[in-house]
């Protein structure tokens, strides 16, 4: 498996071609795809329900897709999304009065487990439910919109959260998601994260190869560690 993962967040996508534009992004070397889920209650925002995956799915995307849930309630949802096309799915801890009940219904659907946090969430939550976890999504921003700058106590979580990981038996991604560019991110990758959730850095230009050839070449220093 590779060390980074590049997920691309789809929020900054042209919605007038999202299936076009979604190919795009993964033949222009994407690892996976990131599906931010707004229900203007948990974040003000809307954005993409069950369908659109569907829709992706059936115009022959077959990369992994996280969906990540802005969503209260969370639940009706969980089966939805997994008979859509769902990989991952991903909650936050706010979003559901029985998280540790929530994480086996994602496991439950046959989708990987990913528990999130927002800039001001604490992360002790974890200590209960490390055991069911496949990744752990690190919010750089407030949730709810694209295009936001990087949150820059995110890196000291970060640190917290790898520290955790390294500590615990599991083998659980770390991912970051919200303003990440190509000069933050191999800052972000020493500060422990390996999946690394992009959105308008990619689709804000008018070319994400050259980009994503950008942001492997940054995180290709981090791995000789160059940067120390
Ligand atoms: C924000 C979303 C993010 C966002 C990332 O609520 O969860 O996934 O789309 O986009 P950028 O990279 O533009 O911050
Ligand atoms: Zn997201």
């Amino acid at each position: 498996m590779k060390k980074f993962l590049l997920s691309s967040s789809i929020l900054s996508a042209d919605f007038a071609c999202l299936g076009e534009d979604t190919k795009k992004v993964l033949e222009s070397g994407a690892d996976m795809i990131h599906f931010d889920v707004m229900d203007n209650h948990f974040v003000p925002n809307l954005s993409m329900g069950p369908m659109v995956l569907k829709a992706l799915r059936n115009y022959n995307i077959h990369a992994d897709i996280d969906v990540h849930l802005m969503t209260k309630p969370v639940d009706n949802l969980i089966p939805q999304f997994a008979d859509a096309g769902a990989n991952y799915i991903t909650v936050h801890p706010e979003s559901t009065y029985h998280l540790d009940r929530t994480l086996d219904l994602i496991k439950f659907h046959g989708c990987k487990v990913g528990l999130s946090f927002s800039p001001a969430t604490p992360i002790g939550f974890l200590d209960y439910v490390m055991d069911k976890l496949d990744m752990i999504l690190l919010m750089s921003v407030n949730p709810g919109f694209g295009g936001q700058s990087f949150i820059p106590s995110a890196l000291d979580k970060l640190r917290e959260i790898r520290k955790k990981i390294d500590s615990s038996a599991y083998n659980i991604l770390l991912a970051v998601d919200g303003g990440v560019t190509v000069n933050n991110i191999a800052n972000i990758a020493l500060a422990g994260a390996n999946v690394f959730i992009i959105g308008s850095a990619i689709f804000n230009s008018d070319n994400y190869k050259k980009v994503i050839k950008n942001m492997h070449n940054a995180l290709e220093i981090v791995n000789y560690g160059a940067i120390h």
